[in-house]
């Protein structure tokens, strides 16, 4: 049995639908506030619980031998935050995994992950992977740019609602995107490769700008502009924002930082080591037979 921690996010709903469809046996740990797909098979098992809550952990982790954790209280429009979801949350999940004698668990981190991080997320993660490291079981980490989707998704909702693209930032550097079905397979590598236990495994698929991405959405959409906020604006906004919208405040800084160049993985490199992953593009992920 596999437990998918955070399995219908926007990556768990894929990484589920992809396990089931190989014939793994899996179970989805998450609050319900994202509701548990009507389309999964009956097999799939639906933990409604809570990462803050070490019952719910110990409960979710029984009978499991491997875990993936992809929950995070960063995304957009939700009540979590990074501190009591990306690092508690994970930290305590961990802790029962390694008490219930789970064998190895999958980390999703984020490239920059590190103690002195610029941004709150990154040192939250990074205290997650050094738990798990700790923790006496097998792990792997998987740290990633950020998902493409995700993005085509909130720029393609600005551009149809409000005929603008808003971008965080100049959106003039490059930052590493990576598709959903990449990030499916090199978790699901790692779940069946022993040779990527005890590995930090950075991953993308793509570096684009922010403004080609944009651009490419306007080019298909047949219309609408970009607007930006300049960084310095958004670094004040990230310490103004904070005492009435954390959101806001962590995108500023996310923003601030993702268009500072230091989101961007050298993709030559990090692929080579799997050259029979196919590499779904921008392009691929936007053709209408594409699935999400
Ligand atoms: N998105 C990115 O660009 C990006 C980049 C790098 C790394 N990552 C990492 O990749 C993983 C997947 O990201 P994602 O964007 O797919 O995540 P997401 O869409 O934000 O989904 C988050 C998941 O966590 C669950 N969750 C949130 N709070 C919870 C709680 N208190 N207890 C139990 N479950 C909780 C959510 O379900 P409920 O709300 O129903 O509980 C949902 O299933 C995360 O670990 C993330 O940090 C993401």
């Amino acid at each position: 049995m596999i437990l998918v921690v955070g399995g219908t996010g926007l990556l768990g709903r894929r990484l589920v639908r992809d396990l089931a469809a190989e014939h793994v046996r899996v179970r989805v740990l998450a609050r319900g506030v994202h509701p548990f797909p009507s389309e999964w098979p009956d097999d799939v098992e639906r933990t409604a619980g809570d990462l803050r809550s070490t019952a719910d952990c110990e409960k979710a982790v029984a009978g499991c031998s491997q875990v993936v954790f992809a929950a995070s209280g960063f995304g957009l429009g939700k009540d979590g935050d990074p501190r009591s979801i990306d690092r508690d949350g994970a930290i305590r999940l961990t802790r029962a995994a390694a008490a219930a004698g789970v064998e190895h668990l999958v980390m999703m981190s984020m490239h920059g992950a590190a103690a002195d991080a610029p941004i709150d997320l990154l040192r939250c993660k990074y205290a997650a992977e050094e738990a798990l490291k700790a923790s006496g079981m097998a792990w792997t980490i998987v740290r990633m740019g950020v998902l493409l989707e995700q993005w085509v998704g909130l720029l393609s909702e600005s551009l149809s609602t409000k005929g603008t693209v808003m971008l965080f930032g100049s959106g003039t550097q490059p930052i590493t995107f990576t598709s959903l079905a990449d990030a499916s397979a090199i978790v699901r590598r790692a779940l069946a490769d022993p040779a990527l236990r005890g590995r930090t495994v950075e991953w993308g698929s793509q570096n684009l700008t922010p403004r080609e991405l944009a651009g490419e959405l306007i080019a298909r959409a047949g219309r609408g502009t970009v607007r930006s906020i300049p960084s310095p604006v958004l670094h004040v906004l990230a310490f103004a924002a904070r005492p009435f919208s954390p959101f806001l405040s962590r995108m500023a800084a996310a923003g601030t930082w993702m268009d500072s160049g230091a989101l961007q993985l050298d993709l030559a490199s990090v692929r080579a080591e799997f050259p029979d992953i196919p590499v779904r593009t921008l392009q691929e992920t936007l053709q209408p037979a594409a699935d999400a």
